[in-house]
């Protein structure tokens, strides 16, 4: 299975790394033989058919901050380029998420499927601004589209609501689907300043470049229009959730939640409408982890309410969700 590889960050470089290692076992058990043959960053690209050496790429990597320097000719292609002439059979779309016009990251998925090749992506920008076109698109260029780390990271909250709950019709869920601001009101709750705790959590590198995304509800959005159009069959997009971040919390607010035996969560919810937002939560609730641990909980209407629980982020985890995605796509293509 030829790969391209979109972004190589911290998420591509441990999926590189991952196909590596377990080379023979995915042969072995799934029948899965990925090859990277293209890799791009911000700043240039590689290319080898055959197939691109992981070590090489990421110590070119490290020394120079760009794949650029992979192969000593001056032939650079972009991003798109790449994605327009070289054949492969699927697109792995790992650059980081923006969410005001979704770019660079839309451009590759758009290319990527106009040439027949199915997709993979953990950048939510694209599935928050144009989800339900983007499922479209795919259905019409007869491709797969898969997405399992934008939610959850490896913790696969997406295959569990689609396929464990098969046939079950889910009412509503709650999440909390942000471990930044898990961590800061965690921190918060054990007697620390928001200040504090948000300097605690730059400084473990838990916080975006963008620390909006984390403290305005932003990444949490992304991932309840994720959650409601592939879960719930919603067509919606990121201007239809309502939003409200953690950046008003204050330690007054938590020690009222204490006395009540609750914490302040900031909860991302589809039940009367779909909205981010901060919440107190009983500490008995199963929904109410600590740390940058993610849940949700998804209450059925024969099965009851139930709660996965997992970490949300992290290359290596993330990465585990890609290779998930990519035996399912080798599934179903041997399916056809
Ligand atoms: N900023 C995100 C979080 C990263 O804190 O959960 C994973 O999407």
């Amino acid at each position: 299975m030829r790969i391209i590889l979109c972004g190589f960050g911290v998420v591509g470089q441990s999926l590189a790394k991952l196909l590596e290692s377990r080379a023979e076992d995915l042969y072995a058990r799934y029948g899965l033989k990925p090859r990277i043959i293209g890799v791009f960053d911000s700043k240039g690209s590689a290319v080898d058919v055959s197939g691109l050496d992981v070590t090489r790429l990421i110590q070119i990597k490290k020394k120079y901050g760009s794949v650029k320097k992979y192969s000593n000719t001056k032939n650079n292609v972009s991003g798109i380029q790449m994605i327009n002439e070289l054949e492969a059979e699927v697109l792995i779309e790992t650059t980081a998420s923006n969410y005001k016009d979704a770019e660079p990251g839309m451009s590759h998925i758009i290319n990527a499927m106009k040439h027949g090749m199915h997709v993979i992506s953990v950048n939510k920008g694209p599935l928050a601004l144009a989800f339900p076109s983007l499922m479209e698109l795919a259905t019409y260029n007869h491709v797969i589209f898969r997405f399992s780390g934008t939610v959850g990271g490896g913790t696969p909250i997406l295959d569990y609501a689609k396929n464990s709950l098969k046939g079950e019709r889910i009412i509503s869920f709650d999440g909390i689907l942000n471990g930044t601001t898990n961590y800061i009101l965690t921190n918060m709750t054990n007697g620390m300043s928001f200040k504090d705790a948000l300097n605690d959590a730059k400084k473990r590198g838990y916080v975006e470049a963008d620390e909006s995304l984390d403290l305005d509800g932003l990444d949490a959005a992304a991932k309840l229009v994720i959650l409601a159009n592939w879960i719930m069959g919603m067509k919606v997009t990121m201007p239809e959730i309502k939003r409200i971040g953690i950046r008003k919390i204050d330690s007054d607010d938590i020690r009222k939640a204490a006395a009540n035996n609750s914490a302040i969560k900031l909860i991302a919810s589809c039940d009367n409408g779909l909205i981010v937002k901060p919440k107190e939560l009983p500490f008995d609730n199963p929904l109410c982890v600590s740390g940058t641990l993610n849940a949700i909980s998804f209450t059925s209407e024969h099965s009851g309410t139930q709660t996965i629980i997992g970490r949300g982020a992290g290359g290596i985890e993330t990465a585990s969700s890609i290779l998930r995605d990519l035996i399912d796509i080798r599934n179903e293509i041997v399916k056809i």
